[in-house]
């Protein structure tokens, strides 16, 4: 059977020391680097504007827009900073792309730094994955030592550093405004917007900020020309994009399609749902985005797809759960999640996951009422579009999207005195 499978980032995953320089050359690696310094700055920004690149990072904002944006002649340093902070529950596809091909984003980030005239890059990048920080920092060396970085890049006159800034592991650090906070020495708190980066960023400089799938995608459309990158996905959302599956299929792993590909398909390529069982609900991107049932198995996975079905594309992180979850505990653990890692800095947020993290506790040791599910809904009004930024929103959408699909679930909560997946629970509350 063939399956709508696009591999352009994934295709050498896998093969011998991949994550090498000597590997990427044999690939065909930097070729895209020196075709973009044989044009102008402005060729290539309006190339990458052309294919539709959209960002990965989750909104899905046009990359060559937001490069147009760096306004020029400023006088001002201009900085390109690529946001490898991935910390969405479920999302995984940074870092198996830096652990598998490192240099994809060093040459996009060469690339782009090039378009936007920016002379210094930072790569931020947490700080938990050691193993990936470690085969980056090697790939900045390798790629300097073979003269992609520093003056005068392969004769062109361009120069530029990359530095590789390890973050202290706060999901709000993933936040364009507050990461920029942090690589400036401050608490990582996001920053209100706009200005936004693209004209005030660091050090108060244009800056562009992209996720790390968004510039790795960058060498593939300069090599490959835009007809070719059109060729793949949607009108509105081209190309290529890699799918991360998890949870209760029988082949979890990264599936890179075409955007506009369906769970069906996807699931397909996966080798279905795991043996015996069937989908019960899933999240398109991430625990951010409101949660999608059966009834979503064919909504195309493109920027435009989930928003009409009342979810979002995130960042593709597919996380899969068939009929043995229990939903109401799966929204408990994420909005733990979203209790710990609040910064604090707004109140919505600050005191709205905390208290949702209260009912949900109570929720599933059987201590729940019926007005429970009305707290939270109200809770989740009064985080919705009052938060500081857009991570106290996306806190809200597993919430009031399993309260929407799954509400007998949770009436089953507090009248059954707990979990009714979970038969000690039960008996110990009731
Ligand atoms: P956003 O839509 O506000 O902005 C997207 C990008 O476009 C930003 O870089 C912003 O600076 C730029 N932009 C938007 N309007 C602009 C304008 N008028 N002028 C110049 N630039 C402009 O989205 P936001 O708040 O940056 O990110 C939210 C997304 O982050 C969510 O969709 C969520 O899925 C995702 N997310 C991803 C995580 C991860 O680990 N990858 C973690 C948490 C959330």
């Amino acid at each position: 059977m063939s399956f709508r499978l696009t591999p352009v980032l994934t295709a050498t995953w896998g093969t011998d020391r991949s994550w090498t320089i000597d590997a990427y050359h044999q690939a065909g690696g930097y070729q895209a680097l020196r075709k973009a310094l044989a044009m102008s700055p402005d060729a290539v920004l309006q190339l990458v504007k052309d294919s539709g690149l959209r960002g990965r990072g989750g909104a899905g904002f046009p990359t060559g827009m937001k490069w147009g944006f760096i306004p020029q002649g400023d006088g001002k340093p201009h900085y390109l900073v690529v946001n490898a902070d991935e910390s969405e529950p479920g999302t995984c596809k940074d870092i198996p792309l830096l652990m598998a091909t490192p240099h994809t984003l060093i040459e996009g980030a060469i690339i782009a730094s090039y378009a936007i005239r920016a002379h210094q890059a930072f790569i931020y990048i947490r700080g938990e994955v050691v193993h990936v920080i470690r085969r980056l920092l090697r790939a900045v060396e390798e790629a300097r030592a073979a003269g992609y970085l520093g003056r005068d890049i392969l004769g062109s006159g361009f120069d530029l550093d990359i530095t590789v800034h390890i973050g202290a592991g706060a999901y709000i650090c993933g936040e364009e405004t507050a990461l920029l906070e942090s690589l400036e020495g401050y608490r990582g708190q996001p920053r209100l917007r706009p200005p936004f980066p693209a004209t005030a960023g660091l050090y108060g400089c244009p800056t562009v900020i992209n996720n790390v799938e968004t510039i790795a995608s960058v060498p593939a459309i300069v090599r490959g020309g835009v007809e070719w990158y059109r060729s793949m996905g949607t009108e509105k959302s081209p190309g290529f994009k890699i799918f991360s599956l998890s949870g209760h299929v029988a082949r979890p792993g990264q599936y890179e399609a075409p955007l506009g590909i369906t769970l069906r398909e996807l699931l397909d390529a996966a080798g279905g749902m795991r043996e015996g069982h069937e989908l019960k609900f899933w999240t398109p991107g991430g625990s951010s985005t409101p949660l999608f049932t059966a009834e979503h198995l064919d909504v195309p996975l493109d920027f435009e797809g989930p928003p009409q079905h009342g979810s979002m594309l995130g960042t593709t992180a597919l996380q899969i759960f068939d009929e043995t979850t229990c939903v109401v505990r799966a929204v408990k653990r994420w909005c733990e999640f979203y209790a710990h890692e609040s910064c604090g800095k707004c109140t919505p947020c600050r005191e709205g996951t905390f208290w949702y993290a209260q009912i949900f506790d109570r929720l599933e040791k059987g201590l729940g009422t019926a007005e429970d599910i009305e707290t939270l809904l109200d809770l989740s009004d009064n985080i919705l579009g009052r938060a500081f930024c857009a991570l106290g929103d996306g806190a809200t959408s597993p919430v009031t999207s399993s309260i929407q699909y799954f509400r007998d679930e949770y009436i089953a909560h507090y009248e059954q005195g707990g979990c009714p997946f979970d038969p000690v629970a039960s008996t110990v509350f009731a």
